[in-house]
């Protein structure tokens, strides 16, 4: 598969090894493809090239791995149709509207798909504790689209799991909000994969 994701930064550079190791072609969108640590990036990552967004949007698949707040400015710019995989999160507050339904409000032909976004970026790396392959949770209306997504977990190493609807991708925001505060205020000295092991199997007895 030909896999877009939009942003270099830890998530970005995570999901393009993982997707790259697993045979995937990898074109990330940045703002700056020309950047040293651009290059740099796309060196090691082989089947990784980097151009402008709306070329990495030409892929089978787009991963906005950007902060929340330039998602919008992104999609302003695009006029996508394809699978859209939104990982962001916004913290510490709930917005009323979710990211996700933000992003199928600004991208309404793109089929928007929720994952990525409730374990840190050394999980999406090696999400494998003690043999035992993590959860991913993935959540959205369009169900071919999220066995796309599923399909992605898996060959990264995840133990992947459709957790819904639109308003389960609302609750994996949520998630991922209880675990980024008890990652930057939690208890104790845990280290962010022990506290992504926590999140990682938070499903594991289904
Ligand atoms: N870090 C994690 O462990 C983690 C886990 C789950 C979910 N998330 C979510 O995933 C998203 C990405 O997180 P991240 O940790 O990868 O972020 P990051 O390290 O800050 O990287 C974000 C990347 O987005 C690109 N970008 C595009 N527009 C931007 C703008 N206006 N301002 C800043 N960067 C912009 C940049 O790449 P270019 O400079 O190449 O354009 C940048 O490297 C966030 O929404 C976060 O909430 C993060």
């Amino acid at each position: 598969m030909d896999v877009g994701i939009v942003g270099t930064g830890s998530v970005g550079r995570a999901l393009g090894t993982g997707f790259a190791r697993a045979g995937h072609a990898v074109r990330y969108g940045t703002r700056d493809p020309d950047r040293a640590d651009v290059s740099d990036l796309v060196a090691g990552i082989e089947g990784a090239a980097a151009g402008s967004v709306a070329w990495a949007a030409e892929g089978d698949v787009l991963v906005l791995a950007v902060p929340a707040d330039a998602v919008e400015g992104i999609l302003a710019d695009l006029d996508y149709d394809g699978v859209l995989v939104g990982p962001t999160n916004r913290f510490p507050d709930a917005p009323e509207e979710s990211q996700y339904a933000l992003v199928a409000r600004l991208a309404p032909d793109a089929r928007v798909v929720k994952a990525f976004n409730t374990v840190g970026a050394e999980v999406m790396l090696d999400p494998v504790f003690g043999g035992e392959p993590a959860t991913m949770l993935v959540a959205g209306e369009d169900v071919p689209a999220k066995e796309t997504v599923l399909g992605l977990a898996g060959d990264l190493g995840f133990d992947p799991l459709d957790a819904g609807d639109a308003a389960a991708a609302a609750l994996l925001e949520d998630l991922a909000r209880l675990w980024i505060r008890l990652a930057v205020a939690g208890p104790g000295a845990a280290s962010d994969r022990t506290l992504g092991r926590e999140f990682a199997f938070v499903v594991r007895s289904r």
